[in-house]
């Protein structure tokens, strides 16, 4: 028997920001978009989910993804054409992920790092083992006179203890950047109950997509549907518009 239900198209919220700072959507230069195809499916996507421009922030990770500031800025004039002929009206800019590695302390000293509008420089560790230099590499990213951003401080599997641990971030300066499909549980329990921990708590001030793959794009129509979602507004100074 037919259900009215079942003919019912599937709701799909909308994004309150118009900017997405984190997303990996220049084809072929990471584990995000593998294809010019893969990507203006991703960037119609976030178009229709109510966002007018995307920051995308290929890896940059020492042993796997050599990426530099002239790689990514030619990836991302190709994929702008690509995206205007094909007739997407979102301003696409990049700017980068960086891994904590030794190849990121060298890269700071030279300076030349892709960031945000407002100096932020968005970086991620590893997910299992706190690096031990953690600190040391925050004080020279504040020295070099860049906000360090922490992309999906939710994620790290090393964070025990929030109160104290993402407490001592904030002590640090540093920025947290919560991704939103992990208050639907993309990533797992723990990294959702985390998510909750810093909405609650008014640790978050950047919500970002970190869309690799079409999936991603899907469920975070989803997210915007969550109280979850609109609470994160009523606890958090949410940044995202002040990088347009
Ligand atoms: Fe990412």
């Amino acid at each position: 028997m037919f259900s009215f239900f079942k003919k019912e198209k599937k709701q799909q919220g909308k994004s309150r920001l118009k900017v997405d700072l984190h997303s990996h959507l220049i084809p072929g230069i990471d584990d995000g978009s593998q294809s010019m195809e893969e990507s203006l499916h991703l960037l119609r996507g976030m178009e229709a989910l109510g966002y007018k421009k995307v920051i995308t922030t290929p890896h940059i990770m020492m042993d796997a993804y050599g990426n530099t500031p002239k790689s990514i800025t030619a990836g991302l004039n190709t994929l702008r054409k690509t995206a205007k002929k094909e007739g997407i009206c979102l301003e696409i800019e990049a700017a980068a992920e960086y891994y904590l590695d030794d190849g990121f302390c060298d890269l700071l000293k030279k300076g030349d790092m892709l960031t945000l509008k407002g100096n932020y420089l968005l970086f991620e560790t590893s997910y299992m083992a706190k690096p031990i230099q953690l600190e040391e590499m925050i004080f020279e990213i504040l020295a070099t006179g860049y906000t360090p951003l922490l992309a999906h401080p939710e994620r790290y599997r090393y964070v025990k203890d929030p109160q104290k641990e993402y407490g001592r971030f904030k002590e640090l300066g540093v920025y947290f950047q919560v991704n939103l499909n992990s208050f639907g549980g993309h990533y797992g329990k723990e990294a959702k109950k985390h998510a909750q921990f810093l909405s609650s708590h008014g640790m978050i001030d950047f919500l970002g997509s970190d869309v690799h793959h079409k999936k991603q794009v899907e469920t975070l129509g989803n997210v915007f549907l969550l109280d979850a979602y609109s609470d994160i507004f009523k606890h958090n100074t949410i940044l995202n518009d002040t990088v347009f």
